[in-house]
C-alpha cells in the first residue's frame, strides 16, 4: 500500500493487516516473527501507554526497526522522538542498519516532527541528549547488569513515565532499581506478551531540582 508522508497523523492504531504491512520491515522475520496477534497486541499496549501519557518528548533506548516508536507516535503524532541504539545486526535477511531504516520511516511518516536517532552504546558512550522526556522507553540490553545500568542512566531524564520493556526478562533489575528509588516512583506492571513495567514519577521533577517540560496545551 502506498503511504503518503504525514499519513499516520491520526491518533488511531492501524488494524492488524495494515500494521504488518506498514510498520514491520518485510525482511524482519528472524529470530522473531512479529506477524502474530500476540505481538500486535504487545505493540497496541505500547500505543495505549502513550495514549495515557500524551508525551511531547519521547526517548527510546533500543530502537531496532522502530516498532515501539511507531506505536508511541500513532498515539502522540506531534511528539518529538530521540532513539538510541548501538546497531546490533538484525539477524534476519536484512543487511542494512535497522535503526537507520526506522529513522527514515519515522521521518517520512512524521515530516514535521523532530526525529533523531544516535548510534551509541549506553554502557560506554556519553549521551548527546539533555532535558526531560515525558516518556522514556528502555528496551536495550536485557541482562541484569545491562538493564539496571540503563534504568539508572535514564531515570534522571524521565519527567513522567519510564516504560521498561520485556519485564518478563528484566524484573530483577527493576526490583533492584526500585530499592534505591523507592520514594520516587509508583510502579504498574502490565501483563502483555513480554510484559512492561511503568515507573511513574511520584514527585514533580521540580522537587528533584530539574526543569519540567512545558505541559501540553
Ligand atoms: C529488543 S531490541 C529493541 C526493540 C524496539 N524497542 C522495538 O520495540 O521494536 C533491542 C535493541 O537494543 C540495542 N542495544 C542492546 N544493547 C545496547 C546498548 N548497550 N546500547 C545501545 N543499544 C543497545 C540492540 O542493538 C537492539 O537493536
Amino acid at each position: 500500500m502506498a503511504v503518503t508522508p504525514g499519513y499516520p497523523l491520526t491518533t488511531l492504531f492501524p488494524p492488524f493487516e495494515r500494521w504488518c504491512e506498514e510498520v514491520l520491515h518485510p525482511y524482519d522475520t528472524q529470530p522473531w516473527n512479529f506477524r502474530t496477534q500476540a505481538f500486535y497486541d504487545e505493540y497496541r499496549v505500547k500505543y495505549a501507554i502513550a495514549r495515557l501519557i500524551r508525551p511531547n518528548r519521547i526517548l527510546e533506548v533500543g530502537v531496532r526497526f522502530g516498532y515501539s516508536a511507531r506505536s508511541f507516535l500513532f498515539a502522540a503524532p506531534k511528539a518529538s522522538y530521540v532513539g538510541i541504539d548501538f546497531d546490533e545486526p538484525s539477524f534476519g535477511s536484512y543487511d542494512g542498519i535497522p535503526r537507520l531504516w526506522a529513522e527514515q520511516r519515522l521521518k517520512f511518516c512524521y515530516p514535521d516532527n523532530t526525529i533523531q536517532t544516535f548510534k551509541l552504546d549506553t554502557q560506554k558512550d556519553s549521551l548527546p541528549v539533555a532535558g526531560l522526556f515525558d516518556l522514556v522507553h528502555v528496551d536495550a540490553d536485557h541482562s541484569y547488569a545491562g538493564a539496571l545500568h540503563d534504568l539508572q542512566m535514564f531515570w534522571p531524564l524521565c519527567g513522567n513515565t519510564m516504560v521498561v520493556d520485556d519485564y518478563v526478562e528484566v524484573a530483577s533489575s527493576v526490583v533492584t532499581f526500585l530499592e534505591k528509588h523507592l520514594n520516587e516512583a509508583v510502579v504498574l506492571k502490565l501483563d502483555s506478551l513480554r510484559g512492561s513495567a511503568l515507573l511513574i514519577r511520584t514527585k514533580s521533577v521540580g522537587e528533584h531540582g530539574l526543569k519540567p517540560t512545558k505541559p501540553r496545551a
